[in-house]
């Protein structure tokens, strides 16, 4: 049985996260902001899903649910995030500060408390989910590509430099999924909140280091990326 700590269970890509492994028997810490929704999980999932009310922002917050924690988790799906469009108009600093709590920072606080139990037990996999974002800048997205940019290229730096620990870090760059956070809207080559879930589990199963879909999105990104700077702002906007 493998014991799973998932951010952001209470909706999209996590609560089907935490479904898939109670569903094969695992064992799941459920952490989110809304309660009743995490409640309601556990009322249908049972003992195999214990839920933590946690804002993965407050650094107190996320060290007092480590410490009730009934268990070291064997890997910790560093999930929750959030995201608001920037206005064409106006910088706003306050946007910016608050992504990169959530989507950064907030994975980045479970890492610094969990990271000396891991090292020490000798194993432990810490999964980020960034974003196909985090490859390119995007209209009225900079603090949401900067922030999982951000957290894309730290969970890499972390692979490398702690080797010889024998901890992994995953990362995850999803494409369009249609959660919450997609609002309803119809994207190209959105994927089903399970379907992605699946995906995900499947990746981390297998060991692989970088989880990403749809293929097609990633073709095009991965062409994006090649474009040089100058072009890639005169045809983007
Ligand atoms: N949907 C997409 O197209 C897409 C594409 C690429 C990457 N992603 C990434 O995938 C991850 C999962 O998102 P989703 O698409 O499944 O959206 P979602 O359904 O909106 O889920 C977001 C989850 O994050 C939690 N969360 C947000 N702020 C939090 C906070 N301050 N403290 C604790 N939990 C917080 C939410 O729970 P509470 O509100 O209950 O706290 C919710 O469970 C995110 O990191 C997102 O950026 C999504």
């Amino acid at each position: 049985m493998t014991t799973y700590l998932i951010t952001g269970a209470s909706s999209g890509m996590g609560e089907q996260m935490s479904r898939l492994a109670v569903a094969r028997g695992d064992k799941v810490f459920g952490v989110a902001r809304r309660r009743e929704l995490l409640q309601a999980i556990a009322g249908e999932l049972g003992d195999n899903f214990a839920p933590f009310v946690c804002d993965v922002t407050d650094k107190t917050a996320v060290k007092q649910v480590c410490e009730r924690l009934p268990a070291l988790p064997d890997i910790a799906i560093l999930n929750a995030g959030a995201g608001d469009l920037d206005s064409r108009r106006e910088f706003n600093l306050g946007l910016h500060e608050w992504t990169f709590a959530v989507n950064y920072f907030g994975a980045l606080y479970w890492i610094g408390e969990l990271f000396p139990h891991f090292v020490e037990r000798g194993r432990g996999v810490f999964v980020g989910i960034a974003s196909m974002a985090a490859y390119r800048g995007l209209p009225e997205a900079a603090a949401y590509c900067a922030s999982k940019a951000a957290l894309s290229i730290a969970l890499e730096a972390m692979a490398v430099t702690y080797k010889q620990t024998g901890l992994r870090f995953v990362t995850v760059h999803p494409g369009f999924v249609d959660t919450p956070m997609a609002k309803g809207a119809n994207r190209p080559l959105q994927w089903s909140p399970p379907k992605a879930a699946a995906y995900i589990m499947r990746g981390i199963d297998r060991g692989s280091a970088n989880i990403e879909f749809p293929w097609p999105m990633r073709l095009l990104t991965g062409f994006a990326r090649l474009l040089p700077a100058g072009l890639y702002r005169r045809i983007v906007n």
